[in-house]
């Protein structure tokens, strides 16, 4: 049986690469994301975010978050910070979150009610992303969008290049620390997948709103 962090990066590769695959994913790639159409992708992020964070938070003295679960990985307070840098303080009252998002936070609260240790699965997804390909995608939208600094790209800052390596390279480690049994780690994998199709499900939405702001 090998370790959660390799099992969890092998199982869900095809799924990572197909959501790479999806056309609002390729457009952001090539730095094709007007402002609005990243703002809605920011507010679509945020609830998503709140009730992971939210679930982790409350859950952060089971063994198996408290193995993963390290402050400087919230973002909530990030997105919030450059939503509010990029559409205004109002954000809140002009942006909307895609159904596929909302239904989302509501599966991560059911999880943070019902089984906490797969909320596990979906910090994976998001934060190992966030330390991973976002750190590309924060030169792209920086450079797109021109922005300048930190501002609007809060989002991807986990700190200096040796922070965001030693942040991932923590969560693997505390991966690998789960000591869950056989049925949870992999209820964790699947979750994992799962967590995939639901980003894939999410990024249909978010092309099809882009492809309406498009004159
Ligand atoms: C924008 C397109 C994307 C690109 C170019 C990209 C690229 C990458 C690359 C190069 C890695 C490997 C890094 C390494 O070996 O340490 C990686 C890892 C990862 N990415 Fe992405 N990614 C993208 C989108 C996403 C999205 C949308 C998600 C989540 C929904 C995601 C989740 C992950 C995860 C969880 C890992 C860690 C895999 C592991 O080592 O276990 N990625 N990504």
């Amino acid at each position: 049986m090998s370790a959660l962090a390799a099992r969890l990066r092998t199982q869900t590769w095809p799924a990572h690469r197909q959501v790479e695959a999806t056309p609002f994913v390729r457009a952001m790639l090539r730095g094709g994301l007007s402002l609005p159409a990243y703002c809605l992708l920011l507010a679509s992020l945020h609830p998503i975010y709140a009730a992971l964070e939210s679930g982790l938070q409350r859950h952060a003295g089971r063994p198996e978050v408290a193995a993963i679960y390290a402050e400087p990985l919230l973002r909530e307070a990030a997105l919030a910070a450059d939503l509010a840098h990029l559409q205004g303080a109002d954000w809140r009252g002009t942006l909307k979150a895609q159904p596929q998002a909302l239904a989302y936070a509501e599966h991560l609260a059911a999880l943070a009610d019902a089984a906490p240790a797969l909320l596990v699965a979906h910090a994976y997804v998001r934060y190992l992303g966030d330390l991973s390909g976002g750190q590309t995608l924060r030169r792209i939208v920086a450079g797109s969008l021109g922005l300048q600094g930190d501002h609007g790209t809060r989002f991807y800052d986990f700190g200096p290049p040796a922070q965001v390596s030693a942040l991932a390279g923590s969560l693997r480690a505390g991966l690998d620390r789960i000591d869950a049994d056989e049925a949870t780690r992999a209820a964790i994998v699947t979750e994992a997948e799962q967590a995939f199709a639901r980003h894939e499900r999410l990024f249909g939405e978010l092309e099809t709103a882009r492809a309406a702001l498009s004159p």
